[in-house]
């Protein structure tokens, strides 16, 4: 008997399950757009170098077009339809639209996603390429408009939104900051879903 070439599955998406039967070969974004009908990740390239697929999969950045939906099995997955809270839009988006961070808007939900993920990195301490002090007790470095450039610089957009796109994420790292500053623990904006934070 042939081996099988499609398993069931169940993803876990927005905090949210999704069980369906998929060819191995099938991509995550491809499950997500003509499976789930979750088409907030966009296909660019479909060759891991748009950015424009990029979704958070257990909080970290990923481009969902590299990966198999069978291999995102178990893992928590946050599009970008799942970083609002209800009508409250996440700070990220929330800057995007003030301060024009987008043109065609086609690039605009990996940007959205990758910009999640840099605040979080960022502030966890992690270095990008252009920080000078990478020792560990120097902490984050500003994030100045070039540390932002670099941490989405995986991230293309043919309209080249960009000089908006490195203020909104510095604007919308500005608002995180604070809400980190102000509210209880554990109520932080950051895209992850509640399971994920109750996991953390
Ligand atoms: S569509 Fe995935 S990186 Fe371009
Ligand atoms: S806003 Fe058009 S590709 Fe980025």
């Amino acid at each position: 008997m042939a081996p099988s070439t499609s398993s069931a599955i169940t993803l876990k998406i927005n905090g949210e399950k999704y069980p369906l039967t998929v060819d191995h070969r099938t991509t995550l974004l491809d499950a997500l757009r003509e499976r789930l009908d979750l088409t907030g990740s966009k296909k660019g390239c479909d060759h891991g170098q748009c950015g424009a697929c990029t979704v958070l999969i257990d909080g970290r950045r990923e481009v969902s077009c590299l990966n198999l939906a069978v291999a995102a099995e178990g893992r928590e997955i946050t599009t970008v339809e799942g970083l609002a809270r209800g009508e409250e839009l996440h700070p990220v988006q929330q800057a995007f639209l003030d301060l024009d961070g987008y043109q065609c808007g086609y690039c605009t939900p990996g940007q959205i996603c990758s910009a999640v993920a840099v605040i979080e990195e960022h502030a966890a301490g992690w270095p990008s390429a252009v920080t000078d002090d990478v020792r560990p007790e120097a902490g984050p470095p500003p994030l100045s408009p070039e540390e932002i450039r670099e941490r989405m610089s995986g991230n293309l957009c043919r309209c080249a939104a960009y000089v908006s796109i490195v203020q909104a994420v510095s604007r919308a790292a500005d608002t995180t900051a604070e809400q980190r500053r102000t509210e209880p623990t554990g109520s932080e904006h950051t895209g992850r879903t509640a399971d994920a934070e109750a996991a953390a």
